[in-house]
């Protein structure tokens, strides 16, 4: 057997359709939706990261507002940005891009940011009404695996799924949302005892823990879906955190990386614009 593609890319596509008929429903209304991003420093992913989610703004007809500062920037001087996106009214959505610089305190900044412009979800309030299965905001790659399962009519509820990576990113918000949709969910981690055995006993594998192909394929059981959220470079090549040839004769539906969750949380993050949009313009969402 060999798996189906979830083919983010197509998705992405289709998502992103929807998400500017939203827009052209907000310019009728006098609105154009407006999200922030905030890098800091020279990474050179993080710049790729930022400079497609400006693209896509652009695209969609989203107003990009873009805040580009020094890697050595002071915290101060990232918190005065933040403050100041905070009270612009063009700015619906805000994000600061991750990692930050050693010297800045990641937490800090993340609890600058607005809640009610937090497009990420990762201000504490944010996450703390995900964890109370609530959520007001959930974050882009929990929002685009989830996405991705339900345009390919995959269920959840019952199943064993199983998260590898337990970053604030992806892993817990992911552990969260899936345990919120009634899966039993296990979260691993570098500490994890018998990885191999618990992921051959789960039908749902989702891999972030940013490590080229350390799934082996002959761990999957048969008729798993595999959503592979890392993104590695090896030489020339992207890989992710799954082997993907050995991985797809074994599962039922598979992400292929490039083309699968990447650029839906793109088309997640420009999703969650245009809804706290509507949320300020009212009367919509
Ligand atoms: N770095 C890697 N993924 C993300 C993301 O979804 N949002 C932000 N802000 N930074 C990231």
């Amino acid at each position: 057997m060999s798996a189906q593609l979830l083919d983010g890319k197509a998705v992405a596509a289709q998502e992103n359709e929807r998400t500017r008929e939203r827009v052209r429903a907000l310019l009728e209304r006098g609105v154009v939706p407006g999200l922030a991003t905030v890098l800091v420093g020279d990474n050179p992913a993080s710049h790729v990261y930022v400079a497609n989610k400006r693209k896509t703004c652009k695209k969609l007809g989203i107003a990009s507002v873009d805040a580009d500062l020094p890697a050595d920037a002071s915290e101060e001087t990232l918190l005065e940005t933040v403050r100041r996106l905070n009270e612009d009214p063009r700015v619906h959505g805000l994000l600061v891009q991750m990692p930050l610089p050693k010297h800045i305190d990641e937490h800090r900044v993340l609890e600058a940011v607005d809640p009610q412009k937090d497009v990420d979800g990762f201000h504490p309030r944010n996450v703390g009404l995900l964890a109370l299965g609530r959520p007001w905001m959930i974050p882009c790659t929990t929002m685009g695996i989830l996405r991705l399962l339900e345009r390919a009519e995959v269920g959840i509820a019952g199943k064993n799924a199983v998260i590898i990576g337990r970053s604030n990113i992806v892993g817990k918000p992911t552990a969260l949302l899936l345990l919120s949709l009634h899966a039993t969910v296990t979260l691993c981690h570098t500490r994890t005892r018998d990885l191999p055995g618990l992921v051959s006993r789960s039908e749902l594998v989702v891999a972030a823990m940013g490590k080229a192909e350390a799934i082996r394929g002959d761990w999957i059981a048969p008729g798993a879906v595999v959503i592979d959220v890392g993104i590695n470079r090896v030489g020339e090549k992207l890989v992710g955190d799954v082997e993907f040839a050995s991985a797809r004769e074994r599962a039922s539906l598979i992400t292929p990386v490039p083309g699968g969750v990447g650029p839906m949380t793109i088309a997640m993050l420009m999703e969650n614009t245009v809804t706290l949009a509507e949320r300020v313009a009212g009367g919509l969402s």
